[in-house]
């Protein structure tokens, strides 16, 4: 069924200026099903569940925030795209554009102004990317059985690059360590708790492992290669033996590496003007290491953030 027509009308929930606010951050954050947004993003997301038309051959990335979702990106795009952009091609895309400009976002803080009809366009099967918890993706994703990466990432390791780019990215915005990791521990967070946001996806790969693909930061920094292998079964383009062997696993790995993009011109650049009002291009790139949130917290934050986490994911299995 490729012609199933936009879910249409208005989604019963979106009475957005009757949720639940709570300031700390930048703006005003609304509890949208049980996961903090700004206004701008509930107002988009609300939108998107009401017109965005999956595919069944979607292939969606979904990430909390500051979980890797731009080296996601790259690795995904170059996986998926490289019968047609060869990885170790002196032209590939990667080499001249921000991965974030290479895999859309459905959501969008401002995608009013950012017609879902963009999307629409693309053509299939399409590579798209998210920051929504599964409750919120539109019912559609579901009933199509649409398949879904999810990257998640050591919690204390998020706390600290959401406190640097919150800070870097917010137009005069600035917040203490000690501040942004008590709203964070409280679950207090963009597209927070972090714990349901993880849960969620990790549930559905439970239940469903051929449609959801669970994975963690620290092990594709441990072994990316085995990673993009994983993926590349996943996105249903296997590496071939021949490729195997004349190391475009590899390749794939150099080129998205976080030396690699952040050195290159278009990730370093102070380009502010994005699609979406989004920051500049190296606010996605700072260390790209596991375990830095050691140099921030101190050991009495590690071990309260350890508790909660311990005891929001006990039983279920996850652990980081
Ligand atoms: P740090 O702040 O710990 O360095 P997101 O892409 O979800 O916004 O996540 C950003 C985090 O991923 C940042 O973490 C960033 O440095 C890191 N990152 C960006 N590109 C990367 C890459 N190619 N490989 C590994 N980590 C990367």
């Amino acid at each position: 069924g490729e012609s199933i027509p936009a879910a249409t009308g208005e989604a019963e929930d979106d009475d957005l200026a009757s949720l639940p606010t709570r300031e700390g951050w930048w703006t005003t954050f609304v509890l949208y099903h049980g996961c903090w947004l700004s206004s701008p993003t509930a107002t988009s997301v609300s939108l998107v569940r009401a017109q965005f038309a999956p595919r069944h051959d979607d292939l969606l990335l979904a990430t909390y925030p500051k979980c890797g979702t731009t080296w996601l990106k790259a690795l995904s795009f170059a996986v998926a795209n490289r019968s047609r952009h060869r990885v170790a091609g002196g032209d590939h895309p990667l080499l001249t554009s921000h991965p974030q400009d290479l895999v859309p976002f459905i959501e969008l803080p401002y995608r009013h102004l950012h017609p879902l009809a963009a999307l629409d366009a693309l053509p299939s099967p399409r590579l798209l990317c998210t920051h929504m918890p599964p409750q919120l993706l539109p019912p559609r994703v579901a009933e199509l059985g649409c398949r879904i990466v999810y990257l998640c990432r050591e919690p204390k390791d998020v706390v600290v690059s959401m406190w640097h780019y919150m800070n870097k990215v917010g137009n005069g915005f600035f917040l203490d360590l000690d501040k942004a990791f008590e709203l964070f521990v409280d679950g207090f967070s963009l597209f927070g708790p972090i714990w349901d946001h993880c849960l969620g996806y990790w549930k559905k790969s439970m239940e469903e492992p051929d449609t959801v693909l669970f994975l963690k930061y620290d092990d594709m920094m441990a072994d990316p290669a085995g990673h993009v292998k994983k993926l590349a079964d996943f996105l249903r383009v296997p590496f071939t033996d021949e490729e195997v062997g004349a190391g475009v696993v590899e390749e794939v790995v150099r080129l998205c590496s976080f030396e690699k993009l952040s050195r290159l011109p278009v990730n370093s650049s102070a380009v502010v003007d994005r699609i979406g009002g989004r920051p500049m291009n190296s606010a996605f790139f700072r260390k790209g290491k596991a375990g830095d949130w050691k140099n921030y917290l101190s050991e009495e934050m590690a071990n309260k953030l350890d508790a909660v986490i311990e005891e929001k994911l006990k039983g279920s299995g996850l652990t980081f």
